[in-house]
This record gives structure tokens, sequence and C-alpha cells, in this order.
């Protein structure tokens, strides 16, 4: 994944060091994702009580919400060995095929970016998930032949932020598949208490709900601000992160009272300014404010479109009049409103 460079970024940006004591551990340890942490309890159970491995398991949802820790959750709930590697580091079969065979029964095999795999690796790939079988040819020209070796039974956890690019075929070889969304308010102050914690830092009430609302609904975004919150008010105040301390700190980072940063703004300014509300088409937009447009949809959208500012149609981008009145301006009477306010409402 490539560095965006924003604070307010779920993407991991490359001088980060996350720190992993902060992972959740088991599932227990994972707070949000209600309907996830149960489903996945039910089928780690189950398969335990079989003595079988779980089920191919795909994690699907925009950066940052935690896809890769519940892999890890699974590997430590089930007691498998993990093996950790990702779409684009897999560039031909042979690699694949390199890892397959040194799977054993019960491992774990986590390809992150799934949806970057080649063809070439993805024909690998689904008789291993189906049949546990690999298949390879020996030999060249009329010689050739086909081997079929058999795999032991493992698990594929698969994770992508973009599960439209993931071929159908491989989505379908998945027996389970989440969707992981963004935290709620609540979820993001328990973690940023949690995390406080560990990092012996005094935090007060005020001060995380600052800093979770102004999150993202995204674990990663709370925890960097938090970081850099720190260090705000050791330098700057005594070290106790209060609601004013967290406030000026996130204001001096220009993210407003939402989370949104100077590019979330310039996407609904350029729709609402240069083309009077939308609709306008993605490859448009992307071109106005020089971003790229994969990057527009996969990490600045979700958010935008889960304030209820920002609507997907068919003849493309559309601000609301919410997005309107965030920025201070008079929707138009044309602008849509936006029916669904629950995301917003657990926002707020
Ligand atoms: N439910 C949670 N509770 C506490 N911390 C969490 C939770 N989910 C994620 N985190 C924290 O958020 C950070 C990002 O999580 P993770 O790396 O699993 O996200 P991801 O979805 O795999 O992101 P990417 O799409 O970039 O790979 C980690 O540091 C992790 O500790
Ligand atoms: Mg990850």
């Amino acid at each position: 994944m490539t560095d965006d460079g924003r604070v307010v970024s779920g993407k991991l940006q490359i001088d980060e060091k996350e720190n992993v004591a902060l992972r959740p551990h088991m599932l227990a340890d994972i707070v949000g994702q209600m309907r996830v942490r149960e489903n996945l309890r039910i089928i780690i159970d189950a398969a335990k009580m079989r003595g079988e491995p779980i089920d191919h398991t795909l994690f699907y949802g925009p950066p940052g919400l935690g896809k890769t820790s519940l892999a890890h959750v699974i590997a430590n709930e089930m007691g498998s060995n993990i093996r950790i590697t990702a779409g684009p580091s897999i560039e031909r079969s042979g690699d694949l095929a390199a890892i397959l065979t040194h799977m054993k029964p019960n491992d774990i095999l986590f390809i992150d970016e799934i949806h970057r795999l080649g063809r070439a690796v993805e024909e690998i790939l689904y008789p291993a998930m189906e049949d546990f079988a690999l298949d390879i040819v020996i030999g060249k020209g009329p010689a050739a032949k086909n081997v079929r070796l058999k795999l032991p039974r493992f698990t594929v956890i698969g994770a992508t932020t973009q599960l439209a690019l993931l071929a159908g075929p491989l989505r379908d070889r998945f027996g389970a598949r989440f969707r992981l969304d963004f935290y709620d308010q609540e979820s993001m102050e328990y973690i940023l208490r949690r995390a406080a914690g560990m990092m012996r830092v005094e935090i007060r009430p005020e001060g995380t709900s600052e800093i979770a609302r102004r999150s993202r609904g995204t674990p990663r975004v709370a925890l960097r601000l938090l970081r850099r919150v720190r260090d705000f008010a050791q330098t700057r105040a005594d070290g106790i992160i209060t609601g004013p301390v967290a406030g000026e700190a996130l204001g001096l980072m220009d993210i407003d009272y939402l989370g949104l940063d100077d590019i979330d703004r310039r996407i609904l300014r350029t729709i609402i300014d240069n083309y009077n509300g939308g609709p306008v088409g993605l490859p448009t937009v992307a071109a106005s404010i020089s971003e790229d447009p994969s990057t527009i949809e996969d990490v600045y959208e979700p958010y935008l479109m889960q304030l209820g500012f920002l609507k997907r149609t068919p003849r493309g981008r559309e601000a609301t009049s919410r997005a309107y009145e965030h920025l201070g301006m008079v929707p138009p009477r044309s602008a849509s409103g936006e029916d669904d306010s629950a995301g917003m409402q657990r926002l707020l």
C-alpha cells in the first residue's frame, strides 16, 4: 500500500511503526464489529470441536479497521501457525506453489491485498483452496506431465480493501466473508482508553471523546492521532490530554470536528464549486485535485459516504445538502438529502 501522507488516513504510513502490543490478541479483545465477532466465535468453536481448520475466510472493508488484526486473532484462537503474505509479493505461480508445499495441517495462510494476485497465481490457488491440491507440470513440451500433489487441510484468510476487484471464482471459494464497518463512537473511545493506558498517557474523558470523534471510525487513525496529541500535550501542556488540549492539537493538524482534512474538503468543494454539486465522474474529481481515482474511491469516499456527505450514483458523485452545510454553504434546492441518517447518528 502506498503512503498518502495524511494524518487521518486509514492506510499505514511508510515511516509509521504500529505498536503491536496494542493489537487485539483474542476475540474478546475486539471491540465493536459485533456481527463479525459473534460469527467468528461460532465458526472457531465449531471448527475446534470437530478438530478441523476453519473455512477459508475473507475480510473486506476500508483500510485500518482491523483485517490484519482479525487474521492474527483467528490464529491465536485456533492455536495455529500463521504465514503472512500479500497479493503483490506473490509474483509468479511458483512463488505460491512454494508457499503451499510448506503448509502444515491447520496452518493459516494470510493473503493481504488479495485482489492484487495475478491471474496465473489465482489458478494455482483455486484447487489449493477447493480440493487441497496443487497441480504442477513436470517437464516441458510433449513429454510434460500434469501431477497433482495433495496438500494438508489449511485455511486461507484473505483481506482486501476492494472487494469489487476480486475475481468472482476467488470470492466464491471463501466459505466465510465479512465486511468490516467503521466503528461507533463508544468503541473508538474504548480503543483509545485502552491504548492510552498501555502507553501510560493520562487522558480525560473529554480528551478521549474529542479524539474518537475525529478519528473517522477507524482504529488506526485513532491510535495515530493519540500519539500526535500526546506529543502536543507533553510539549505544550502539562502532559495530560484534556478536551481543550486534544481540540487544539487536532485543530493544528487541520482536522475538523468530524475528522475531515483538507483533501476531504477539497473533494467536496470540487464537486460543489466546479460541478454544481454533481453528478460528476470520479476521474474528473480525481484530476481536479490531482489524486489517484482508486485512492479516492478506496480511502476518502467510504468515510464521506458514511457521513452522508457524498453519494455514488450511476451518473457520478453527488454532494448532499449535508456536505454544503458542513462547509458552511447554503445547499441549492436541488441538492440531494441523505435518506440513511443512521451512519451520521452512529458517529455523532
Ligand atoms: N477492534 C480493534 N480493537 C482495538 N484495536 C484495533 C481494532 N482493530 C484494529 N485495531 C488497531 O488498528 C490498527 C490497524 O488494524 P489492522 O492493521 O488490523 O487494520 P487493517 O484493516 O488490516 O488495515 P489495512 O487495510 O491497511 O491492512 C492496529 O494497530 C490495531 O491495533
Ligand atoms: Mg492489514
